[in-house]
């Protein structure tokens, strides 16, 4: 991994919260870092304040509520650099976000299931050519400890919807989703874990849920960056962190045939080939 040359990250979901700090954690500790947001003010002002203190940031614009914008975002990851050794998936909307009810994505999908879940998942995949090939690398997916087993008759949520539902069951489908790269990827030098990074930090979308803060994002950041950076992780892969800990995640995540469906699913509602 050390050739001399500075080592490359994507942070999605950098222009707020956890993401923002890691980002910038990574940046001081040498990365580039290429940080995601859709907001081009937040965005550019963040890799601006990065380069100002030292380091080597670039920014890229997507609404990750588009799989379109999610296909641009990788092409333009891929002009911007020949090497990924990290990707973050972190963007996400909490239980509340900024509407009542349950909201679509561009593509018509339910807006939790798409933005947490799809968009990384399609991410990743049309991503791992470039981190396969930057390997070692990893990915981090940062879930939660609020997760919901997927219910396959209705995953869109159309019967009975709840936005602590819509976002518990695009929590586990981030972990089911990491199980099954760590499955494929093995051998390949490329590992896979995912987190709850910390419980109710202080950031946008717990204050949008009415939640009090009972932690800091510097907590949440942390265990994000051991995922992403300690050696004890070093050919760990498939792995579900609550926190700083290894724990287990929800029932589901374990269970073959719903990871299979689920990434059936993902595949035709992406349109990508089934690897
Ligand atoms: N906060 C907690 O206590 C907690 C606990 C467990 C898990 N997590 C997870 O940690 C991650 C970060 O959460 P946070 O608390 O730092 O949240 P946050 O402060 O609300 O930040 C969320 C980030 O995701 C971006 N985002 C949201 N919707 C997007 C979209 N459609 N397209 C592109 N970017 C989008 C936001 O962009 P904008 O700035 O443009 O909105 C922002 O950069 C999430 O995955 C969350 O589920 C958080």
């Amino acid at each position: 991994m050390d050739d001399g040359k500075a080592r490359t990250a994507l942070v999605t979901g950098a222009t707020d919260g956890v993401g923002r700090v890691v980002a910038e954690r990574l940046a001081k500790d040498g990365w580039r870092v290429l940080v995601h947001g859709r907001n081009r003010d937040r965005g550019e002002g963040l890799a601006h304040a990065i380069e100002r203190a030292g380091g080597t940031a670039t920014f890229l614009a997507a609404d990750l509520s588009s799989l379109d914008e999610v296909r641009r975002l990788a092409d333009d990851v891929q002009k911007a650099t020949d090497r990924l050794e990290l990707l973050i998936n972190n963007a996400g909307i909490g239980t509340a976000g900024n509407a009542p009810g349950r909201q679509t994505s561009a593509d018509g999908h339910e807006l939790r299931f798409a933005v947490n879940y799809l968009a990384g998942f399609l991410l990743a995949r049309l991503l791992l050519p470039l981190l396969k090939a930057s390997a070692p690398a990893r990915i981090v997916n940062v879930s939660s400890a609020g997760q919901q087993a997927i219910d396959f008759s209705d995953v869109m949520l159309t019967r009975s919807y709840s936005g602590v539902s819509a976002y518990c069951q695009s929590k586990l489908a981030q972990i089911m989703l990491t199980i099954d790269l760590a499955d494929e990827l093995r051998g390949s030098g490329v590992i896979a874990n995912a987190l709850h990074p910390s419980t109710y930090m202080n950031t946008t979308m717990v204050r949008q849920a009415s939640v009090s803060p009972a932690s800091r994002v510097e907590d949440g950041a942390e265990a994000i960056l051991q995922l992403a950076v300690s050696p004890a992780l070093e050919g760990r892969s498939g792995l579900y962190f609550n926190v700083l800990r290894e724990a287990r995640a929800n029932g589901q995540a374990y269970d073959e045939k719903a990871r299979a469906r689920l990434r059936s699913l993902s595949y035709e509602l992406t349109g990508l080939a089934e690897a």
